[in-house]
């Protein structure tokens, strides 16, 4: 039946788990461990996995794209048409990649039929595996639930960055973990915790931003909205490398030292951990020449051994495989699938060929390449995780009430786009704009729902051309606000609308994109976005830059090459603000929100530059620049507001956990506003060279007009340690003993007075 009923899977669920293996009802105290709910999770899986045979466990290894199920289900979903695959190989899970979903083109998308899709998909694999053991079903919820048409959208990551507020992102997490749950997804892979340095990488607004306390933070405070929902494994990718790659390219050589995987990449898989994250995506590159996927070091000994992950590893699409054809690791599939088991992926992503993969592992164990006790470690991990987020006890979803997540959210979509929303130059107060101001708004990006939603939304490189996906634009989040808004499409248009206008709103960026398509080899605003906003301030009429976009453009000839001074008196990012983006860009442009967003990424000056973060760029060299060769256009930590503040100078206090540091602020300023108070530490004396200044630590404050108050921020010691040594040391992470000092306020090249009360000793 294509169209499931959910009351009659439930029924047949529940008969197959009471009378499985062995019984009913009758007899309960007979039934095996793995059945009963009281047990733990732990406990369920070594009892289930002693029953499997070997081709049993090997299924369990593999989790494949609904592609391939849907090559034998092309009217939809049952068991008959998906036995072939979900029951011959008892896959372990089934995911919809980017861009896909569990039915067929032409059916439609909602969450409803997610939800029976799935549901359908769990009860072939319950009917069809004589141990009955259901899938669990995957999907990229990065920024919402971002396959399903009409769910609601949030910023992507690096907006999300820009809000420096946990509490939000994990609020945000928590609604799209509701999404994903209600269509029976239960497997999310997201967060994406890599660090945003080189404005080339076509990812680079997946990550939150590119300073590894922001990033860990924030990553943390993702997994934690996940993972809130106890029917929902969180995914924290791509360990580890991704991002770092010399070219700047998505999934080129990583070639970092360990003090840079240690000291700058690390923190926040330690801290997603921390945070209870069930499952981690290895990276598909290389680090150091050395495949991820096939890093006995990267994925056993590192994130086991000393970042104590016990939960189950994944692969990423097609990794595996790719030991063979892209890395040239492996001679055959066989031994390739050795390599990846043996060095710690516990679940291969292989959309497409569950024979392919389970045969070779089958070859692997039986030519002894893989031992039977690794084999039983990851199914047994993986088993534990369906234990433990109720896969066995609550395999359904009722499909009746999936609907009930369609637009839900809007408001925190909103809010959320709005907190994200960096006001970077405001000449002349220009923002906020009057209510009834007579505004022209123009630019590709103005009306355009691809570039409000990003890369990741129904389509993998962005919404595709036949999407019915809804989200409300700039322009008209601006028209909501104000009905003196005038929409000019074409360059010449919003010329000749000059007379009537008191101001253009320019919304210029690139289209988005996903993954390595994505890669930008010349990341700054195209010639002919620079000539529109360079026409329309030739007209004398004040400009709003508007960039939505997936990275910081190099604004090009808007930026005087000797003087520095940008064209646009206002300047505006507001990344891919998601389904409600357009309102929440209104919002600040019109003053209902005080900005508080500030930018977690350096913005380039010139494209050139597209490796642009502090830490690197503060370190020292002989280019004779003040503060090394950092020269942003703005740098990392920079945002206005429509209020003024005074912050610091900062106390720092030494604690048995770390440093207590109270930063005395203040809105001298007519507005209330919530202020972004970060705290950077310097050390002026230090036997490795560190960045002048590194975060670690932040906070929101909310500041009434003419509030002043002390914050402390706990500053813990191993937010202070970085790996101590010569090339060659022992790799040890300390806290090198001498002086620490602490600073808060925007990042500035001087070094921040030692010996005064932001100085601590160690
Ligand atoms: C991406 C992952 C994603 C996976 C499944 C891969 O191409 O690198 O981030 O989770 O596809 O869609």
């Amino acid at each position: 039946m294509s169209v499931f009923n959910h009351r009659a899977v439930a029924a047949a669920a529940t008969a197959v788990l009471l009378l499985a293996p062995g019984g009913g009802a009758a007899v309960a105290a007979a039934r095996p461990r793995y059945l009963d709910p009281t047990a733990a999770p732990q406990a369920r899986a070594a009892d289930l996995v002693r029953r499997m045979t070997l081709d049993e466990k090997v299924g369990q290894l593999v989790q494949i794209e609904v592609g391939h199920v849907l090559r034998e289900c092309p009217n939809g979903i049952d068991d008959g048409c998906a036995r072939p695959i979900v029951g011959t190989y008892g896959v372990g899970s089934i995911l919809s990649g980017a861009g896909s979903a569990p039915f067929g083109s032409g059916q439609a998308n909602t969450p409803r039929h997610w939800a029976e899709q799935i549901n359908a998909l769990v009860h072939a694999s319950i009917n069809d595996t004589r141990l009955h053991i259901p899938i669990m079903y995957g999907a990229d919820v990065v920024h919402g639930h971002g396959n399903v048409l009409g769910d609601t959208l949030f910023p992507h990551n690096l907006g999300l960055g820009a809000s420096y507020d946990p509490a939000l992102v994990r609020d945000l997490q928590r609604a799209a973990a509701a999404d994903a749950v209600a269509t029976n997804v239960r497997w999310a892979f997201a967060p994406d915790v890599d660090l945003a340095v080189d404005t080339i990488w076509g990812r680079y607004y997946e990550s939150f931003g590119e300073d590894p306390t922001l990033v860990a933070t924030l990553g943390a405070a993702s997994v934690r909205g996940l993972e809130s929902n106890p029917l929902l494994a969180s995914s924290v990718k791509h360990f580890i490398g991704s991002g770092r790659s010399g070219p700047g390219l998505d999934r080129a050589d990583a070639d970092v030292s360990w003090r840079a995987l240690a000291d700058r990449l690390i923190p926040a898989y330690r801290a997603a951990i921390a945070a209870g994250a069930d499952t981690v995506m290895a990276y598909d590159g290389t680090v150091d020449s050395v495949p991820v996927t096939g890093s006995r070091y990267l994925l056993t000994d590192v994130l086991r051994g000393q970042l104590r992950f016990s939960g189950v590893v994944i692969s990423d699409y097609g990794a595996v495989r790719g030991l063979l054809n892209n890395f040239h690791m492996a001679a055959d599939y066989e031994h390739a699938a050795a390599i990846a088991i043996n060095a710690g992926i516990d679940m291969t992503m292989e959309p497409d060929d569950a024979a392919a993969f389970t045969g070779a592992v089958k070859a692997a164990v039986a030519h002894r390449l893989i031992p039977m006790t690794r084999i039983d470690q990851a199914v047994a991990r993986i088993l534990t995780l369906k234990f433990a987020n109720g896969i066995f006890d609550r395999p359904y979803v009722d499909a009746a009430q999936a609907d009930r997540t369609l637009g839900a959210h809007a408001e925190l979509a909103r809010r959320a786009a709005a907190e994200s929303t960096v006001v970077l130059r405001n000449a002349g107060s220009l923002l906020p704009l009057a209510g009834d101001a007579r505004l022209t708004v123009t630019g590709p990006g103005a009306d355009s729902v691809r570039d409000t939603l990003g890369g990741w939304s129904i389509g993998w490189q962005g919404v595709p051309a036949d999407s019915a996906v809804r989200a409300v634009t700039v322009r008209a989040g601006l028209a909501n606000a104000d009905p003196h808004v005038r929409y000019a499409p074409g360059q010449d248009e919003a010329v000749a609308a000059a007379g009537d206008t008191d101001a253009y709103v320019a919304v210029v960026g690139d289209p988005p994109g996903a993954e390595g398509p994505n890669d930008s080899r010349d990341p700054t605003l195209p010639a002919d976005q620079q000539a529109l906003v360079r026409a329309l301030l030739a007209t004398g009429k004040p400009v709003v830059l508007v960039v939505l976009d997936d990275r910081p453009l190099a604004l090009g000839s808007l930026v005087d090459p000797t003087t520095g001074a940008v064209g646009p008196q206002a300047v505006v990012m507001a990344w891919r603000p998601g389904t409600e983006g357009g309102n929440g860009v209104a919002d600040v442009l019109f003053g209902a929100v005080n900005p508080s967003a500030r930018l977690p990424v350096s913005w380039p000056l010139r494209g050139a530059d597209h490796r642009s973060g502090y830490l690197d760029l503060t370190l020292p060299t002989t280019s004779g620049t003040p503060g090394g060769t950092y020269q942003p256009l703005f740098p990392f930590g920079a945002g206005l507001s429509y209020t003024d503040y005074t912050i610091g100078p900062v106390a720092a206090a030494a604690t048995p956990g770390g440093v207590t540091v109270t930063v005395p602020v203040a809105n001298t300023g007519t507005r209330a506003g919530d202020l972004v108070v970060p705290v950077y530490v310097s050390q002026p004396v230090s036997a490795v060279a560190v960045p002048r200044k590194r975060l670690v630590g932040f906070t929101r404050t909310t500041l009434a007009a003419g509030e002043s108050r002390r914050v402390s921020i706990a500053v813990p010691w191993s937010r202070l340690a970085v790996v101590t040594g010569d090339v060659d040391g022992d790799r040890h992470a300390g806290v090198e003993p001498g002086a620490y000092v602490f600073a808060s306020g925007p990042l500035t090249a001087e070094p921040p007075p030692v010996g005064g009360p932001g100085t601590v000793r160690r």
